[in-house]
């Protein structure tokens, strides 16, 4: 049996980890040969498939971002783009695959399995919003920069009462926000699964002004407010002239001095979230994904993901993975109210 492993989507700390248990397990216990393919689904477009074995994977288990190069590339929008990685497969008599990434590459892993394409699933992603799997490796790192982050970001905050917002990553869902939000102590938390109320987080500001605390904002960067509340004054010019759209953190922080009178900073996070080493939970994670990923290969149990069901991982179809993201429960979010403010 030959299995080619992939990762696709924007990179995150562990996919290394994945790569190496797989490849391992599928060595030693199973006798299987592999195959990586470079930079998620382009490499199955371009025919870039690589030697994959033992010798390649040793040292790699703390090391961020992945051996085998990423992509956001969906063959789906080629022209003749599933045949091609068809092709490509075969070309390298490769028998099944191990598909490691967040909703977009494991969507098209769905589609590629339903026209005959055997593969197996890994969830990966910082954004933790992979639905069927409690966690997916990449988060626990990303929060734990993040909430370091906020730590560091209080005592400055403090010695110059200024108001500091965070902006951290996720687009569709607050996982990142909250969980570092609540770990280091920030005062309003917005998500983008809630559109936020200006007046009031101006509220929330001032009340931590009024007891002479210096109050730290965490804004994921796809939280935005109500309907009506960002207005045209939003938009400024770079020096081309051209109209730029401020992030949301910068936006945030020009709204609060406007508004509360005081001084605001905004700290935007960004890829620091993403690089570097895995922390212990996330390796932990990726090399059980992986030890079970293999197994579903020699199982010949594929079209599935393998998932993070409590204590245990277990494998769940494709499809009821991708069918949407997993958001922030309302309820979850509700518990910390005490915090707010
Ligand atoms: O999906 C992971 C993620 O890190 C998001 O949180 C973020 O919005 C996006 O990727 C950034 O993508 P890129 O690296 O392509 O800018």
């Amino acid at each position: 049996m030959k299995v080619g492993v992939l990762t696709g989507g924007g990179d995150c700390p562990g996919l290394n980890a994945v790569i190496r248990s797989v490849v391992r397990k599928g060595v030693q216990e199973y006798s299987f040969d592999f195959v990586g393919v470079r930079d998620g689904w382009l490499g199955l477009l371009q025919d870039a498939v690589v030697p994959l074995d033992i010798p390649s994977v040793r040292g790699v288990l703390p090391r961020g971002g992945t051996i085998l190069g990423s992509s956001r590339t969906n063959p789906f929008q080629h022209e003749d783009g599933p045949r091609r990685v068809r092709e490509t497969l075969a070309a390298h008599e490769v028998d099944a695959l191990v598909v490691i990434g967040g909703e977009d590459t494991l969507g098209v892993a769905d589609r590629l399995h339903r026209q005959g394409i055997p593969l197996v699933g890994v969830p990966k992603t910082i954004d933790n919003d992979v639905s069927g799997t409690d966690y997916t490796f990449g988060f626990d790192t990303a929060v734990g920069i993040a909430t370091e982050a906020i730590d560091r970001l209080h005592t400055t905050a403090e010695s110059h009462m200024r108001a500091l917002v965070v902006e951290v990553m996720g687009r569709h869902s607050g996982w990142i926000a909250l969980h570092a939000g609540i770990a280091g102590g920030a005062n309003v938390i917005l998500i983008p699964e809630r559109p936020f109320d200006i007046d009031q987080v101006c509220e929330q500001v001032k009340s931590r002004f009024k007891i002479n605390y210096a109050p730290i904002v965490v804004v994921a960067e796809g939280a935005a407010p109500k309907e009506g509340q960002l207005v045209l004054k939003d938009q400024s010019r770079d020096e081309f002239g051209h109209v730029r759209l401020s992030g949301i953190g910068e936006w945030l922080a020009r709204e609060i001095a406007e508004r509360t009178g005081k001084d605001a900073r905004t700290t935007v996070l960004g890829h620091i979230q993403r690089g570097g080493t895995p922390s212990a939970f996330d390796r932990w994670l990726a090399t059980r994904f992986g030890l079970h990923a293999v197994d579903a290969v020699r199982d010949g149990d594929f079209g599935v993901m393998v998932a993070l069901q409590g204590t245990r991982i277990g494998r769940i179809p494709l499809a009821d993975a991708t069918a949407e993201k997993k958001v922030v429960d309302p309820s979850l979010y509700d518990e910390f109210e005490v915090f707010f403010g």
